[in-house]
């Protein structure tokens, strides 16, 4: 996928196919991550496509894990979702992991909302919390905008002074509050994974400034702003790391924690979904056109 031409038509391919099957014409993207799985069941789809069906797109390895598009209506919004998501721990490249995003920024997408199960490093927060990410640390050690810049989907050096809305966390906030949800805020930084921090690793993570880490989300994110998209990102704390008494994080706490705050994270996003919706749909609809 290095070759420049290759991807803006592979783009072009794929945004047709899903062009023409999808019924509607959203310009929020949800990706169901942690948290947010339980969208499938709470929207109104109107139809779905699988990621195999769509030309060029990364498909998941794991046979049971089917990754898709659903559309349709979610609080009275329409929204494209995307259930199934990529990590560079399972080996795919951070062209992969974008391809969607860039896909959904061609498709007309203007905001982006994003989920993850995190470890949390701030001392100050509990297991079960919701984070708001003010801010992120790409600690991966990739970048998917390394090689030749393709003008016609992002600039060569994207602006990262705002890489999460301002006025989407504020939106966030407002709405936990009057919600009475309480929502941490924070530095989330990514890792590659798939090995857990060590107790050194997590001292110097929080030295560095992060509130919490996690192994998503911020290749996603980078695509995304190279591309356009407002994003707005919320970590369920599924964790808390304490270097000092470090403690083994068994898979199954970090499963049963965050799956158990995600009603509360889409009860959030729910309430704030008309007035994000308002954002999307207040930019101007350049996007929707071959790359
Ligand atoms: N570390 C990295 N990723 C994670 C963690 C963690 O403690 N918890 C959930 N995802």
């Amino acid at each position: 996928m290095n070759d420049l031409s290759l991807l803006a038509d592979h783009l072009e391919e794929a945004r047709k196919v899903l062009r023409s099957a999808m019924t509607l014409k959203p310009r929020c993207a949800l990706i169901l991550g942690t948290g947010l799985g339980a969208v499938a069941e709470a929207m109104t789809v109107h139809g779905h496509l699988d990621y195999r069906a769509v030309p060029h797109h990364p498909v998941s390895t794991v046979e049971s894990h089917r990754g898709r598009y659903l559309w349709g209506t979610w609080a009275g919004v329409e929204i494209l979702a995307l259930q199934g998501r990529f990590h560079l721990y399972e080996g795919y490249s951070p062209a992969e992991i974008s391809f969607p995003i860039r896909l959904m920024a061609r498709l007309g997408i203007k905001v982006l909302l994003l989920s993850n199960a995190a470890g949390g490093l701030n001392p100050l927060f509990h297991p079960g919390d919701l984070m708001l990410i003010t801010d992120h640390i790409n600690f991966t050690g990739r970048n998917p905008l390394v090689g030749p810049n393709l003008d016609a989907l992002g600039p060569r050096f994207p602006d990262m002074s705002e890489p999460y809305s301002r006025r989407l966390q504020d939106i966030a906030r407002q709405e936990a509050l009057r919600a009475g949800i309480r929502l941490r805020e924070g530095v989330y930084v990514g890792v590659l994974g798939p090995s857990m921090e060590t107790a050194a690793e997590t001292r110097f993570l929080r030295a560095a400034g992060a509130d919490a880490v996690g192994m998503s989300t911020v290749t996603e994110v980078i695509a995304a702003v190279h591309a356009g998209l407002e994003v707005l990102g919320i970590s369920v704390i599924s964790n808390v790391n304490r270097p000092d008494c470090y403690e083994p994080v068994p898979l199954e706490q970090v499963i049963r924690t965050a799956s158990a705050s995600g009603p509360l994270l889409m009860a959030l996003l729910e309430r704030a979904l008309p007035r994000i919706s308002k954002i999307a749909e207040g930019k101007p609809n350049d996007a929707e056109n071959p790359v």
